[in-house]
């Protein structure tokens, strides 16, 4: 397990290039299954998330490789339809395999992905939606955790969603793509990785309207055929240095970022003092002032603020010249920061999914532990802007997210540093 080392270095000044999105390549490989064929898939974050599903395909009996940053997917065979218990406790979008095997083999054996720092994560919108799409369910293993899915023809059906959940949303696309007749989705996600799903099913051959809007129309198609797909950059990844140069200040050009994707984000920093110029090339963000509150910050589903955004706001509005409340609404504890952040001097108080934010003028190196890689990631942007050295435990959990949150940290002219725990 590595650690990060960060000495407060002030004012961020550079240009960084945006990843390809993480939360778009994770349901794309494991729609890959549903071709019996080749796919590249062009601007692939080279990530731990990335490399646990291609894990995956090959434990299904594909075959995978690398050329740079494109990653290329040979699906012809596949030789198993059992998802490991390793694979889906280390990786819970392996969860999406369930679709896609499905789709393809019409069975799969797929264990219950467990929980995660931020919330219990339950499958159940998944699970209902499906089992209406003619497929039985069992629950198999000692414990009942392992899922055995099986059906001699999946269905199309209506699916009306609870919550408009995106890896619900994800899966019943995968289950229905292959389907025979039409499967609707009413409430269905709105966020751009479904979105860019759908867009690379269509691209694949799939009959797919509504992309992006909260009713989601699947047309069953016979088979996908090949595919060349180019992923979009990481909005989130963008947000995190968006949200870097908000709280220690300075000048920054993003390439390649996905400004339309974070609206919300961009009106919440420029609201808090940022500037911030964005043109079809790049997006460039400065602030050359401590960051003004923010009087409630709500996370909600796309196009609202995005939880995955809410740790990395927290750090910045430590630092606000006033109070801030923020309240997350989509996990029910995702403010493990809270105690790391009061290590480093921070004012915070917290009850339930609301925490309340005293800002002081400026944060204090100290040894904090990153609990989930969002968590992480703010965790870096706080010792970035505090005075002094940070030392950042169980770091490994940013690599799921971040090609090299020290490479692109310190291009900015921060002092950022992997270290093994034995030398601290
Ligand atoms: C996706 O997770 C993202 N992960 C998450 O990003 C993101 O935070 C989340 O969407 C919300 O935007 C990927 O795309 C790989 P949900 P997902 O199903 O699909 C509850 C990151 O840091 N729920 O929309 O798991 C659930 O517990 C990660 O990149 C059920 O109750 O999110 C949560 O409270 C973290 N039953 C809420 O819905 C279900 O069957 C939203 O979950 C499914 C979900």
């Amino acid at each position: 397990m590595s650690s990060i080392k960060v000495i407060g270095s002030g004012k961020l000044k550079g240009e960084i290039k945006i990843q390809g999105s993480k939360n778009a390549a994770l349901p794309i490989i494991a729609a890959t299954v549903l071709n019996k064929g080749v796919t590249i898939l062009r601007n692939c974050p080279r990530i731990l998330d990335v490399f646990h599903m291609i894990n995956v395909l090959k434990e299904l009996g594909c075959i995978t490789n690398w050329e740079g940053s494109t990653l290329i997917v040979d699906t012809t065979t596949i030789t198993s339809t059992k998802v490991s218990e390793s694979s889906v406790q280390k990786m819970r979008s392996s969860i999406l395999f369930l679709g896609a095997l499905l789709g393809r083999n019409q069975e799969v054996s797929i264990a219950y992905p467990g929980g995660c720092s931020i919330g219990k994560r339950p499958i159940d919108y998944h699970l209902d939606s499906i089992k209406s799409m003619n497929v039985s369910q069992e629950f198999l293993g000692e414990d009942k955790s392992i899922i055995y899915c099986h059906t001699d023809k999946v269905m199309g059906s209506d699916i009306f969603l609870k919550f408009p959940s995106v890896g619900a949303t994800q899966n019943v696309i995968l289950t229905a793509v292959l389907a025979e007749g039409v499967t609707r989705i009413f409430n269905a996600a709105r966020e751009p990785e479904v979105f860019e799903l759908c867009n690379f099913l269509v691209s694949a051959g799939a009959r797919i309207c509504g992309k992006g809007t909260a009713f989601i129309e699947v047309e069953g198609v016979n088979r996908l055929h090949d595919v060349d797909y180019r992923l979009s950059p990481d909005r989130i990844v963008a947000g995190t240095y968006m949200a870097a140069v908000a709280a220690a200040g300075g000048e920054v050009i993003l390439l390649d970022a996905p400004t339309r994707q974070i609206e919300s984000v961009i009106r919440v920093l420029d609201k808090i003092g940022c500037s911030i110029k964005t043109t079809d090339e790049y997006m460039r963000i400065s602030c050359n002032r401590r960051p003004l509150p923010y009087d409630m910050l709500k996370t909600q589903p796309y196009p609202g603020f995005p939880t995955d955004m809410q740790s990395q706001l927290m750090s910045v509005l430590c630092l606000a010249n006033g109070k801030s409340t923020i309240v997350e609404e989509i996990f029910e504890s995702r403010f493990q920061n809270v105690n790391e952040l009061k290590k480093m001097g921070a004012m915070i108080a917290e009850t339930e999914n609301k925490a309340i934010v005293s800002g002081v003028m400026h944060l204090e190196g100290a040894q904090v532990i990153a609990h989930d890689l969002r968590a992480g990631a703010a965790l870096v942007i706080a010792a970035v802007a505090a005075q002094g050295e940070t030392i950042i435990r169980e770091a490994t959990s940013i690599e799921r997210g971040y090609e090299d949150i020290c490479r692109d940290f310190n291009s900015l002219g921060a002092n950022v540093r992997y270290c093994s725990n034995n030398i601290l």
